[in-house]
């Protein structure tokens, strides 16, 4: 590995300079990106590898960037196991048939490995155009992210559907999350076994709950997930949003490094959260639609305060915004390369 710096990080070795990459660094933020799009729908470009390792690249080669996420989506393992499921652009997962019953539950099969034998392929072509370069982190949702998908049928603001069974009906709720961890766990698994080098869980709308909630109705299944995939090598990164009362409950059930967002000050976070885990985060990606004035003046309060300790990986507290200059990101990524710590602060 040519660089080992988000890698270093998430075991909390010493690197020679932050590392820097984005969620949803691949994209529609890049022209490059939204020409591939013309020609392929989001789920064909999964299909195909060398079109899947290409867009994953995209990132790399022009922002310079530490690390490459693969060219996926959170829906894809229960696309792989025939969810009619679509994913509808300007709006995101769309689900033919809400999950909501006991029988909906029960006719989600477990995942094999051959269901996700695309994705092993997108890993084997993605790794060799990379060819050691920077690592490749593979990803999934959590189980409530996914779960919220699922019942929905939809983005939701509110996830009332969710909350609704979770409350009404927690022997569904029970059935569903416990599959769904078995599922995420499987497709991790596929993911590490084809190469990646770490991985990400998303649990994007975890913070729609209280804390007891989170421990009553996610936490078991969650911590169920990362039993499962306890002996893999790879490190993984837990992130979610909104996530300020749930820090330590996330820590608890685990990862290697936690991925927060910006309402909450890093120091803070890091502090509750522990120093002997890596943490990822946490600029507002909105902040790059403004001014560069604006975007280093946060950027640089971000590294302060994670005032050059091993094991901060800069990134964006949620995904880069389609609207995104990519000569912003381009800068920024300098920016934090080019960071030293005020020595004694
Ligand atoms: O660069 C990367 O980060 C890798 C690619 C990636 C995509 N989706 C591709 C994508 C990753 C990591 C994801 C994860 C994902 N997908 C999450 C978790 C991260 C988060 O944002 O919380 C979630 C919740 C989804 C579900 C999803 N897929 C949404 C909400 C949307 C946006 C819909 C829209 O059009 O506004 C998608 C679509 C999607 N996934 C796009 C991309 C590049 C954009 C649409 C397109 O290119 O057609």
């Amino acid at each position: 590995m040519q660089n080992p710096r988000v890698l270093n990080a998430l075991h909390l070795r010493p690197t020679d300079r932050t590392p820097v990459w984005f969620m949803r660094q691949a994209g529609r933020s890049l022209p490059e990106y939204r020409k591939v799009r013309e020609r392929h729908s989001l789920l064909e470009i999964c299909r195909i590898p060398e079109v899947c390792a290409e867009v994953t690249l995209q990132p790399v080669r022009r922002l310079g960037v530490d690390a490459a996420i693969l060219f996926a989506d959170i829906m894809l393992p229960l696309i792989a196991l025939g969810l009619d499921l679509d994913i509808v652009e300007g709006v995101g997962p769309v689900v033919a048939r809400p999950v909501r019953e006991a029988n909906d539950v029960r006719a989600l099969r477990p995942l094999e490995p051959e269901d996700v034998q695309f994705v092993a392929d997108d890993i084997h072509a993605t790794l060799e155009t990379l060819a050691g370069a920077v690592p490749l982190i593979g990803f999934s949702g959590a189980p409530f992210t996914l779960a919220s998908y699922l019942v929905e049928g939809k983005p939701s603001r509110d996830f009332l559907m969710t909350k609704r069974l979770m409350y009404a009906r927690p022997d569904i709720w029970e059935e569903l999350m416990s599959h769904l961890g078995r599922i995420v766990a499987a497709y991790l698994r596929a993911q590490a076994e084809a190469g990646v080098q770490a991985l990400q869980i998303f649990d994007s709308w975890v913070g729609a709950l209280s804390l007891d909630d989170y421990l009553r109705y996610v936490q078991p299944y969650t911590r169920m997930l990362f039993d499962g995939i306890a002996d893999l090598a790879v490190p993984v990164i837990h992130f979610g949003t909104g996530t300020s009362s749930l820090l330590e409950a996330m820590r608890d059930v685990g990862g290697d490094g936690i991925g927060i967002d910006w309402r909450i000050p890093l120091e803070v976070a890091w502090q509750r959260i522990g120093r002997d885990r890596a943490i990822q985060g946490n600029l507002d990606p909105l902040v790059l639609l403004g001014p560069w004035e604006v975007v280093e003046r946060e950027s640089r309060a971000i590294l302060d305060r994670a005032g050059g300790r091993p094991g901060h990986i800069f990134n964006v507290g949620h995904g880069i915004h389609p609207q995104t200059d990519p000569d912003q990101l381009q800068r920024l990524v300098e920016l934090v390369h080019g960071y030293e710590p005020v020595k004694g602060a």
